[in-house]
């Protein structure tokens, strides 16, 4: 729809469908329809010129809209339509300007924005672009009645979707360039502002020194319009707005949607997410295709969506979409399960309270997952735990592994000596009480036999003494022969 030329359309459905000729039929007559309706609405009807004629939207290049003058138009949403515009007062400078589709009670949105001015005024983050000015149209009689309109910096820059592929960023590189999202998403919130509509058309990339960039836009206008998504929805069902579904959040799926916070945002920011790592958003657009509205809301209320990497491995899309970052087919959806998985599914969880508490929280984890180190978004085993400070740590694990082995040999080493040191002392002790006891055994072997030598002495002494007393005396033998 954005294609102004008929025969560039022609050529980009050619391409789009491949050799699907039915796809290409029902492609062109969808086309077809659409632009037809769109001057039936446009176009005066026969006879009645003039009084159509006033209702036709005189906005257009060269136009002043306020101080403003358009320059080229530069996107169409569902809201309205976005010129390139210059300012010339108070600074020459050149800005995008969005000129909100009739339709919407421009005092009630300008009143609505007012009340967010303050707030969208103390927003300043290099990742958001700036809401510069809000006015309404000419209400000139004869003329289109006051339109609102709201004056933007001007983002030089392409979806963060297209950006990714067209750069066939890896995954890596796509987690990096989604923090800063996070953060911006967070200094809003921190200021009060929810955006209620993240989605890779208001995520714009520019380039800064070669360095990609990117850029939150439209913060403040989906609560300044002050229409409900699903309204929005319900309204242009076959025009571009139906992508605005699959970023809503459940609590934004409600028909009364009275209860949006901050969270609503960081679901959105899982589809996001989810988008940039599979190439699809988590409740796909195909099956929005033929399913009534309400159905839709009850599938982004209740359905789970399945986690990225089961996505991945069941998509015939995986070769195209592992090599628009990069890789093989398997190892994508690899490198995605697990903690990638877990990551996304905590900021898609139905229930808000499951969900990251805030944009900061899911950066940090996003960025935990970069540099190896624990997830918070997974209860980690003790095991995980090891396993992810090995994978941080891989020099110094290495090191310590070297290093305790060394330490346990040296151990055991001395271990054994002293064992052996300590085997020899005891032999000697024992070796030693050994000889001892021999000498003892020795000694008191020579006492004895000194003892029996003294007795028998004494005994021959006194024989001799009895003999030599007989032989005095005259009787007995003599001395010879006693002795
Ligand atoms: N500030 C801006 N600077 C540069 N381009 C912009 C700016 N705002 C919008 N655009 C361009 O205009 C296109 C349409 O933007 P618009 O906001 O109207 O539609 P949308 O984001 O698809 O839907 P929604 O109405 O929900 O925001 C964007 O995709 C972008 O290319
Ligand atoms: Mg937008």
């Amino acid at each position: 729809m954005e294609i102004a030329e008929f025969e560039e359309r022609r050529r980009f459905v050619e391409q789009a469908c491949g050799d699907d000729e039915e796809l290409k039929e029902r492609l062109r007559e969808l086309i077809d329809n659409y632009f037809r309706a769109g001057s039936f609405l446009e176009s005066p009807a026969a006879g009645f010129a003039n009084t159509i004629d006033l209702t036709v939207s005189p906005e257009g290049p060269g136009t002043m809209v306020g101080p403003y003058k358009l320059l080229q138009q530069i996107g169409e949403g569902g809201m309205g339509t976005v010129y390139m515009a210059e300012q010339t007062q108070p600074v020459q400078r050149k800005v995008a300007l969005k000129l909100m589709r009739s339709g919407l009670d421009s005092r009630q949105v300008l009143a609505r924005f007012e009340a967010e001015r303050q707030a969208l005024a103390l927003m300043d983050h290099p990742n958001i672009a700036k809401v510069l000015d809000a006015g309404s149209t000419s209400t000139e009689p004869g003329r289109d009645s006051g339109r609102p309109y709201f004056v933007m910096e001007l983002v030089k820059g392409v979806p963060i979707t297209r950006y990714c592929d067209e750069h066939r960023l890896s995954p890596r590189e796509r987690l990096e360039l989604f923090v800063p999202v996070c953060q911006a998403v967070q200094h809003a919130h921190q200021k009060g502002i929810i955006h209620r509509d993240l989605k890779p058309t208001n995520v714009l990339v520019c380039l800064y020194d070669d360095k990609p960039v990117p850029k939150v836009i439209d913060f403040g206008l989906a609560k300044a319009a002050g229409v409900k998504l699903t309204d929005r929805t319900l309204f242009t069902e076959f025009g571009s707005i139906v992508g605005t579904l699959e970023y809503m959040s459940p609590e934004q799926a409600q028909l009364n949607q009275l209860d949006i916070d901050t969270r609503s945002d960081i679901y959105s920011l899982g589809v996001l997410l989810y988008e940039l790592l599979t190439g699809t958003t988590p409740l796909r657009r195909e099956r929005f295709q033929d399913t009534a509205v309400l159905e839709v809301l009850r599938q982004i209320r209740e359905d789970e969506p399945q986690r990225p990497s089961v996505r991945l491995s069941t998509s015939k899309a995986l070769p195209s979409v592992a090599a628009n970052r990069g890789l093989q087919p398997g190892e994508l959806s690899g490198l995605i399960r697990g903690e990638i998985d877990w990551i996304v599914m905590k900021a898609l969880e139905k229930d808000r309270n499951r969900r990251y508490e805030t944009a900061n929280e899911l950066a940090l984890d996003v960025e935990r997952f970069l540099g190896n180190e624990l997830v918070q978004a997974c209860p980690p085993s003790a095991w995980y735990r090891l396993y992810k400070f090995g994978r941080r740590n891989r020099g110094a694990v290495l090191a310590g592994c070297l290093l305790l082995l060394a330490l346990l040999a040296g151990i055991a080493g001395t271990t054994a000596g002293l064992l052996q040191a300590r085997a020899s002392a005891k032999a000697e002790r024992l070796a030693l009480v050994e000889a001892r006891a021999k000498q003892k055994l020795a000694e008191d072997a020579i006492a004895a036999e000194e003892a029996r030598f003294a007795l028998a002495r004494r005994l021959a002494d006194e024989m001799i003494q009895i003999a030599e007393d007989e032989t005095a005396e005259g009787r007995g033998q003599d001395r010879k022969s006693v002795v």
